[in-house]
Formats: C-alpha cells, sequence, structure tokens
C-alpha cells in the first residue's frame, strides 16, 4: 500500500512510526513533514491546508490510503474534498469534525444527549454575556467557539478578569472568528484524563488513557502550551471511572452523532476531568492528541492501518485492540522562551543515540534539516522523548534519562512530568 500522512509534528511522527511498521506498507509520504518523519517517509512540501494540492497529489501517485493527523484541515473539510475524489482517508468529514471546530456545538450536543459536561450557556453577542456574568459564580470557564490554537480556553477567578475575557474574545477578536460565539461554563476540579478512540460510524474502540501537562514549567505552572509531556497509562482511569465512560460517555456521543445525520469515522479524542460528581467531558477533539500519540502509539499491539481501514469499512467491530501492559513516558524537549518568544535554527546533537534502542523513541516535532544536512531545531516544541518501561516510574526513568541523550543550544524541559504517578501509589 502507499500511504499519505497529513501534517508535520511530533504525532505525525508517531503516526508514521506505525504505518511504517505495518507489513501492508511499501510506501509513505507525509505533507509537508518534518526531518525526522523524513528518516521514514517522504516528505512532500504540500501544505496541511492546500486540500486540491494534496487530492491531486494523492490521485497521481495512487493512494490507497491518506491519514489526517491535524485538526484545521479536518474541519475545514478535507475528508470530504479527498471522498469526492474517491480517495480513501481516515478521518471525520467536515459535518463531524465539527465535535471538535465548534464547542457550542459540542456542548449543545453532550446537552441533548445527556452526556456528562459541565454546565453551561452560550452566548453570540457580548453585551448578553456580560449581563451573565454578573450573576455567575467565580472562578468561571470562558471558551471561543473555533479553533484557537488549544489557547481559546480563559480560566477567571474574578467579575473583572471575566469581563476583560468576554471583551477580548468578543470584541478584539482576540482568537479571530472563532470567537464569534463564546460558551460559559462551570469551574471544575479534577484530574485530567485524555481517552482516544477509533470510531467507524457505529462501532467505538477505546484505547489505553494517557495525560497531558499542558503548562509550560514544572508544578503546572506558566502558560498553557501545546503540550510539554505525557504519560499512559493513566492509574486514575480505573476500571470504575471506565465502566463509567463507556455506559454515559463513549458509545453514547458516537450515538449521537449518528442521531444528528453527522456519522463519525476516525479518531474520538475524549478529554474528560474526573470530578468529585463523576466522570465529566471537557471536550472532544477529532483526531489523536499532540503528544498523547507519542505514549499511546507506541503501545499498541495492532497493525495501526488495519485498524484505520476497519473504521473506514464500518467493521471496526470484527477488531480487538490490544496494548502492551506496560507504560509509556514522554518528555517534551523544547526551545526555551516557548510558548511566547524563541529561538530556533540551531544543530540537535545525539540524534544516533536512538538507533535500535527497542523501547525508546525520539518523536521530531518542529526539526529540519540545514542546507548540509544536519538537524537542526525548527519550532516552539522540537522533540518528544518517548520511552517505555514495565510500569510508570521506569517508564520516567527511562524517558528523563533518553531526555539527555540529546542536546540543542536552547533545550528546554519540565522536569516532572508522570509525578502525579507517586500519588497513585
Ligand atoms: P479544553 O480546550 O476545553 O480542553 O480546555 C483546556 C483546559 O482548560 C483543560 O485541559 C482544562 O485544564 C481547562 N478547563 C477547560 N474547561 C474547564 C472547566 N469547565 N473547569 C475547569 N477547567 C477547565
Ligand atoms: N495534547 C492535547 C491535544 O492534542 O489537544
Amino acid at each position: 500500500m502507499k500511504i499519505l500522512i497529513v501534517g508535520s509534528g511530533g504525532r505525525e511522527h508517531a503516526i508514521a512510526m506505525c504505518a511504517a511498521k505495518s507489513p501492508k506498507a511499501d510506501k509513505i509520504y507525509c505533507a509537508p513533514g518534518n526531518a525526522g518523519i523524513g528518516q521514514i517517509a517522504e516528505c512532500v512540501p504540500i501544505g496541511a491546508m492546500e486540500f486540491d494540492k494534496l487530492a491531486a497529489f494523492a490521485k497521481e501517485k495512487e493512494i490507497d490510503l491518506t491519514i489526517i493527523g491535524m485538526d484545521d484541515p479536518l474541519v475545514g473539510g478535507i475528508v470530504d474534498v479527498f471522498e469526492a475524489e474517491g480517495l480513501s482517508v481516515f478521518g471525520p468529514r467536515k459535518n463531524a469534525a465539527i465535535l471538535e471546530g465548534s464547542k457550542v456545538f459540542a456542548k449543545d450536543l453532550m446537552k441533548k444527549y445527556q452526556i456528562p459536561t459541565a454546565a453551561y450557556e452560550t452566548f453570540d453577542n457580548a453585551d448578553a454575556a456580560l449581563a451573565y456574568l454578573e450573576t455567575a459564580d467565580f472562578p468561571i470557564v470562558l471558551k471561543a467557539d473555533g479553533l484557537a490554537l488549544g489557547k481559546g480556553v480563559l480560566i477567571c477567578n474574578s467579575l473583572e478578569e471575566a469581563q476583560n475575557g468576554v471583551r477580548s474574545i468578543m470584541c478584539d477578536k482576540q482568537f479571530g472568528a472563532a470567537g464569534n460565539q463564546i460558551v460559559i461554563e462551570e469551574f471544575m476540579t479534577g484530574r485530567e484524563v485524555s481517552v482516544l478512540s477509533y470510531v467507524d460510524g457505529k462501532t467505538i474502540k477505546t484505547m489505553t488513557s494517557a495525560q497531558d501537562h499542558k503548562r509550560a514549567q514544572d508544578g503546572d505552572k506558566g502558560l498553557n502550551t501545546g503540550g510539554m509531556g505525557t504519560f499512559s497509562p493513566s492509574p486514575f482511569y480505573t476500571e470504575e471511572v471506565d465502566a463509567f465512560c463507556q455506559k454515559y460517555i463513549y458509545q453514547a456521543t458516537v450515538d449521537a452523532m449518528a442521531a444528528e445525520g453527522r456519522e463519525f469515522k476516525g479518531i474520538i479524542f475524549f478529554g474528560l476531568m474526573l470530578t468529585p460528581k463523576g466522570p465529566r467531558v471537557l471536550e472532544y477533539n477529532a483526531r489523536f492528541g499532540d503528544p498523547e500519540a507519542q505514549v499511546v502509539l507506541p503501545r499498541m499491539k495492532n497493525d495501526m492501518i488495519d485498524v484505520m481501514e476497519a473504521c473506514i469499512d464500518q467493521k471496526l467491530d470484527k477488531i480487538d485492540l490490544a496494548f502492551e501492559k506496560n507504560a509509556a513516558v514522554c518528555v517534551v524537549l523544547a526551545s526555551d522562551g516557548y510558548p511566547v518568544k524563541y529561538e530556533k535554527g540551531f544543530e540537535i546533537k545525539g540524534l544516533e543515540n536512538f538507533e535500535d534502542k527497542d523501547g525508546y523513541y525520539c518523536f521530531h516535532a518542529g526539526t529540519k534539516r540545514s542546507e548540509d544536512g544536519r538537524f537542526v531545531t525548527n519550532g516552539g516544541r522540537v522533540l518528544g522523548v518517548t520511552a517505555k518501561g514495565s510500569d510508570l516510574k521506569q517508564a520516567r526513568e527511562n524517558a528523563y534519562a533518553a531526555a539527555e541523550w540529546v542536546e540543542f543550544e536552547n533545550k528546554y524541559m519540565r522536569h516532572d512530568i508522570g509525578k502525579a504517578i507517586d500519588e497513585a501509589q
């Protein structure tokens, strides 16, 4: 088979690694890819939002399966463009990717189908939102409706903070058109867990759990980032929690989408909060998480291509998903100053240390090749170093040891990825 992957981050590197392991894969392309992906796939300089060019490329190369890694092209309707050309593609259509693309849609869906989530109101004008805040309890959470690079959520501790938030989202358009509508919702407390799942429109199969660390600094301080590290499984995602979510959240979401005429095929990522009142949905994403994919995919025993084809052919009920009974930790190596201001273009040394090391992975995110062929930094999140271990503690030890195998001038990482594990034991 010829496979095309759309995206350029650590997640897409993990997807490419899984695809490369499949005996079915003869040739893998990635658009646009990065320097690490370039070691296992042919990178093609077409942007993820250039749908017509991507579809033309897929036709010309007779691609058998295209896998969309990123949210923007999914929400923008890339799957519809590929399907209209008769191309086989893994991911939700535009009318289903709205589950991630519009928080108002997602919240209204959960309310209509009684899927547990935070209480909320939606607003399409700032005056009504400001009036509502006068009567609200604090802290309170504001969410821009559309995609905002993971930054569209504001937790506001006071009326004044919330008023400023509403003005900057709805009047000053801090996140552009994503702020035309907002959700104002109840502040919840509890541990967060990410559960990713394969969905074929009818059947859903959940993967092993994971937890992300979104803040830039140790102790969950500093600004929100795309994710500074992950661990899998989450010791807080107990059998009891799983049973609750299987009963009230997962299948209910798939059925709700089907009932709305928005059959969902692809990955649903459930962002959950384990509150004192039970698990609640924080958000849905319509794709693998980044860096959740970097700890979940290396532990998957199945041939990923088989599973994706089963989703497309609506035969997921025939697949037994299986994960290794071990653990994995991913530590993101970032450019110092991320997510605000950072330098790039520094040489990355030591990547060869990962060659032939079972259970260790160095997923590239912001990297490229210099003109003379060296690997150099090219973004805020540079690499995701993943290691497996027999349990979470061992995996964490291994990941932090491996994080020292690579060097670049402004290397920055958190030192407490997975520290929460200790509290569970
Ligand atoms: P989201 O993009 O909806 O996942 O929100 C980003 C982050 O904001 C989440 O991972 C939570 O840490 C936090 N968050 C979102 N909604 C709430 C809420 N209702 N209560 C408390 N924290 C929240
Ligand atoms: N790691 C969170 C996300 O991919 O949205």
